[in-house]
């Protein structure tokens, strides 16, 4: 989902267009400045895509990233955790202050206003321009109930989170095989 009319408005317009000109790759230059928010970034996807992100675009803004208490640890710790483990052993070594990037936002997709603060959904409405929406569940035999709440209508939490956002550019929804 692209909103045209709200991207013209973004700080970024102009590197994007002018994007040819530079060295870097129009991917990267796409992301540099910007802040993004992400579900499902401690998942098996969600994962390699904050690692991507932040080995490719050393120039992104903040990365926030929607994640819900479990088993006992904090959203903050079981990052530090994920940021710890081996597949940011590159980032750790070569540049380990862009793991400062990565903020845990506390959440759930299922709860109303997908569980956030108040002051967190202000920040994220201000702030970001990309949603990577990629939190599911991948239970294939899960009741069907749970699956709707978690796949359909926490999808559309975040479409709803979407049409706030002032500066919205692109809205990437990593969705479950065979669903439309
Ligand atoms: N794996 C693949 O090869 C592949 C390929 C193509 C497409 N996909 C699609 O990509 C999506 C993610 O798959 P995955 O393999 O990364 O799954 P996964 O490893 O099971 O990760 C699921 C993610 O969703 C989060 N999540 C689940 N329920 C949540 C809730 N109520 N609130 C907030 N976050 C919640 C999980 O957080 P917790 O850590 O808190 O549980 C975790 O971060 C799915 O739609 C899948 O079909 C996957």
């Amino acid at each position: 989902m692209v909103s045209d009319k709200i991207a013209t408005q973004h700080p970024n317009t102009m590197d994007i267009c002018n994007s040819t000109q530079d060295v870097q790759s129009p991917i990267s230059n796409y992301f540099s400045g910007r802040s993004i928010f992400v579900t499902g970034g401690t998942g098996f996807m969600g994962k390699v895509l904050l690692e991507k992100l932040l080995r490719s675009s050393p120039d992104i803004g903040k990365i926030y990233v929607l994640t819900r208490c479990k088993k006992g640890v904090n959203p903050q710790d079981r990052f530090k955790t994920i940021l710890e483990g081996p597949l940011y052993t590159s980032l750790t070594e070569n540049s380990p202050d862009v793991l400062k990037k990565v903020i845990a936002i506390s959440g759930d997709v299922t709860e109303p206003n997908l569980g956030m603060s108040p002051s967190d959904e202000e920040l994220i409405i201000n702030t970001v321009s990309v949603i990577f929406h990629v939190a599911a569940t991948v239970k294939f035999d899960d009741i069907l109930s749970n699956a709707i709440k978690m796949n359909v209508k926490g999808t559309l939490s975040i479409i709803e989170l979407a049409r706030k956002i002032k500066y919205l550019s692109s809205f990437v929804h990593t969705s479950t095989a065979y669903v439309h």
